[in-house]
């Protein structure tokens, strides 16, 4: 078997972030949402990975190459985002006719795929598909399910959902999925769906399998989603310090604190929480569920349910909650007067004081 890992696309639901940076990228507890479905696809025993790369290709690239995995990894390259099925079509060759999982890039899943994959390595099944209970099924592909279980009907994004149960982002499929995707029209946003691939293969008979996942699943498309994720997988992280903890400094919970690292003046840390390399954190608070990237400096302030992206210096004496910080960024009082809020803030940000 293959996989075939998303990580193209604009992602203009998450600007300002991803005008500097591949959304797949962004990162929770410290790591790229993408290599969450690089290490799933390989702890279910695929080692033959292509990854689809669109606008920043040479990032994603250049992110994915600097781990070593156990795979055998190739680039495919989407010159615009048409779609998902889109993306099987131009991945024909690399899938050589072996049976595949596809993974979206910014799905992040708490079980895992091994179980999904095992189940239809097995079942002889022509695709399988991951569902998932949701509150709001119009955000996503929907299907329709009989009284045994059986999937009847797969609609992307419908304004009246015919049942609550949402598609995850983790498709299995035999290669018959390539007459599917050569067999359907681009939708009203102009791609080609990969929910009208499968409604395809169910509608000329074909053995389509379904199971409900039921873990947590996320699908990283808006800020509140990736400071949730973040959230989920803070929850089962594990202590360990390899910096330094000087001054009076506290460090309660499971709190993962990386090389290099200094807390000092009477800093404290609450756990769960993860402090990459490099940070200097100085007479402040890091509050529960907050990842801070490598190379930071938190000088006397106070920041809680928060990502904070590499090389970011914040000194404010205030608190920060429950926000998404990028990389390179600086947040500090100017003692300046006039007295006021000063903004360098680029399109599409968010601010809230
Ligand atoms: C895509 C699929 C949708 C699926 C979702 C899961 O939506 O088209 O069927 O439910 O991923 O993340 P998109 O992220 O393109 O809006």
């Amino acid at each position: 078997m293959k996989g075939l890992v998303l990580s193209g696309g604009y992602g203009t639901r998450l600007r300002p972030l991803t005008y500097s940076q591949q959304k797949q990228l962004i990162p929770v507890a410290n790591k790229p949402i993408l290599f969450y479905a690089i290490e799933d696809i390989i702890a279910a025993n695929v080692h033959d990975i292509g990854i689809i790369v669109g606008p920043n290709r040479d990032q994603v690239e250049k992110t994915v190459q600097s781990r070593d995995w156990d795979a055998n990894i190739e680039f495919i390259y989407q010159d615009a985002p048409r779609g998902l099925a889109h993306t099987v079509l131009i991945s024909e060759k690399f899938l050589d006719g072996e049976p595949f999982v596809m993974y979206l890039g910014d799905n992040l899943l708490c079980d895992g795929i091994v179980d999904h994959a095992n189940r239809f390595r097995s079942s002889g099944a022509d695709a399988s598909i991951l569902l998932t209970e949701v509150s709001n099924p119009e955000r996503f592909g929907v299907a329709e399910l009989n009284e045994c279980g059986e999937v009847v009907r797969l609609v992307e994004k419908p304004k009246v959902p015919p049942s609550n149960l949402a598609l995850v982002g983790v498709y299995l499929f035999k290669p018959i999925i390539f007459d599917a995707v050569k067999n359907i029209n681009p939708s009203w946003r102009n791609e080609l769906e990969i929910t009208d691939a499968i409604q395809w293969l169910v509608e000329n008979g074909y053995h389509v399998q379904a199971s409900v996942v039921k873990g947590w699943w996320k699908d990283t498309g808006m800020p509140e989603d990736i400071l949730s994720a973040n959230n989920l997988i803070l929850d089962e992280i594990e202590a360990s310090c390899s910096g330094a903890v000087m001054d009076e400094s506290v460090v309660q919970g499971r709190v993962e604190i990386g090389q290099g690292t200094i807390l000092e003046n009477g800093s404290v840390i609450r756990g769960p929480a993860i402090i990459g390399r490099e940070c200097k954190i100085s007479n402040s608070y890091i509050g529960p569920y907050t990842s801070i990237g490598d190379g930071c400096e938190i000088l006397d302030s106070e920041i809680e349910g928060s990502i904070v992206m590499d090389g970011t210096r914040i000194d404010l004496r205030r608190k920060i909650v429950d926000s998404l910080i990028g990389a390179n960024v600086r947040i500090s009082e100017s003692s300046k007067k006039p007295h006021g809020y000063r903004f360098v803030i680029g399109d599409s940000s968010e601010v809230k004081v």
